[in-house]
């Protein structure tokens, strides 16, 4: 029996009705992403069955393996935006460039940017482990009527008019946010349509789950160490519990949901980190943020950050607040000594 009624569509048309002067735009954008998430977790779903797992045979602009669902979903996802006339241009993480969307010569009248990860976690997608897409939506700030440019992609979080996650794991889900808190939605795979099965999530202040590849602790800064061993030490509601799926979407929707904390710091094998920000950090920082949670890079918040690049990592620690506190305390002692 399905409990909540409430489709995505619905709830879509309910919101741009809320704001008198909407054009649709964003919705119809949001209704693009919502298509794109469908046929990419319809081909993740029996993914075993058929030739997509495994690797594509080439790299992609980070030097990382690309897998054929990564190349799959990057183009479901450009293709269903593209169709739609709203937004100018896509950057995305198997992109080397952004692409300018639209128009053969390259002016266009839309006025939306979009950034995706296609797929989060892709080393989880040949055994069977939840894996993801990211998004994250700006208005451009080029003169509509321009070629998109390169400004248009690196504005700082916090200018973010939507961003979200679908999350392919043992129920496909969207949960996204438009600056009015953070809905999620699950698909029911046998009618095709999403609906909303977890209105207005919040983020527990405090929880007992850290997320984190321990593998690399030895090259971790000292706080952080330092606080890895505070979540593991027996005193008041301690030891935490480790939980590490290795795909971001999966490990931050279960503690948005919990409580907890998931950390990629940098370290002395990569000095700024793993994680983009622009594509991964930013959107769940927005998430994070909408939800009563916090998002660093250790001193300062993801969604402050100017970027410079359009692939650029950053240190990224997310989570619960009282948890970010309690981290960031620990950072900053090691940086004062
Ligand atoms: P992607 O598959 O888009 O390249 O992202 C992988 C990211 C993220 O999903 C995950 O949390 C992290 O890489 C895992 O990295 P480690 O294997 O280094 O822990
Ligand atoms: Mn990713
Ligand atoms: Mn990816």
């Amino acid at each position: 029996m399905i409990k909540n009624t409430r489709t995505l569509g619905e709830f879509i048309i309910k919101h741009q009705l809320a704001f008198p002067y909407s054009t649709g735009e964003l919705s119809n954008l949001i209704n693009g992403i919502r298509l794109a998430a469908k046929v990419v977790g319809h081909e993740v779903n029996k993914a075993g069955l058929v030739d997509i797992l495994g690797s594509y045979g080439e790299t992609n602009i980070q030097g990382e393996n690309q897998q054929k669902l990564d190349v799959f979903a990057n183009e479901k996802f450009i293709q269903a935006l593209d169709n739609r006339e709203i937004v100018c241009g896509i950057a995305s993480e198997e992109e080397e460039d952004f692409i300018a969307l639209n128009s053969s010569d390259k002016k266009n009248n839309n006025k939306y940017v979009v950034l995706i990860d296609p797929l989060d976690g892709s080393s989880n997608i040949d055994v069977n482990v939840s894996v993801g897409t990211i998004f994250s939506i700006y208005r451009r700030i080029s003169p509509i009527g321009s070629p998109v440019q390169l400004e248009d992609f690196l504005q700082p979080g916090k200018n973010q008019v939507a961003a979200g996650y679908v999350v392919y794991g043992t129920s496909t889900m969207i949960v996204y946010t438009t600056g009015d808190g953070v809905n999620g939605f699950t698909l029911n795979p046998a009618i095709g349509s999403f609906y909303l099965s977890h209105p207005n999530i919040k983020f527990p202040k405090k929880g007992n789950i850290y997320s984190v590849n321990e593998g690399n602790y030895v090259h971790f800064p000292e706080g952080v160490k330092k606080y890895i061993k505070y979540c593991q030490k027996e005193e008041e509601d301690r030891p935490y519990t480790a939980r590490y799926i290795g795909s971001m979407v999966s490990d931050f929707h279960r503690n948005m949901l919990k409580g907890g904390i998931y950390l990629y710091p940098n370290s002395e094998i990569s000095r700024d980190g793993k994680l983009r920000l622009l594509y991964e950090c930013n959107p769940m920082a927005f998430l994070a943020e909408q939800a009563g949670g916090k998002a660093t890079d250790g001193k300062i918040r993801i969604m402050d950050i100017e970027p410079k690049e359009l692939h650029q990592r950053v240190p990224f620690y997310c989570g619960s607040i009282e948890m970010l506190e309690k981290l960031e305390e620990f950072i900053s002692i090691e940086n004062n000594n």
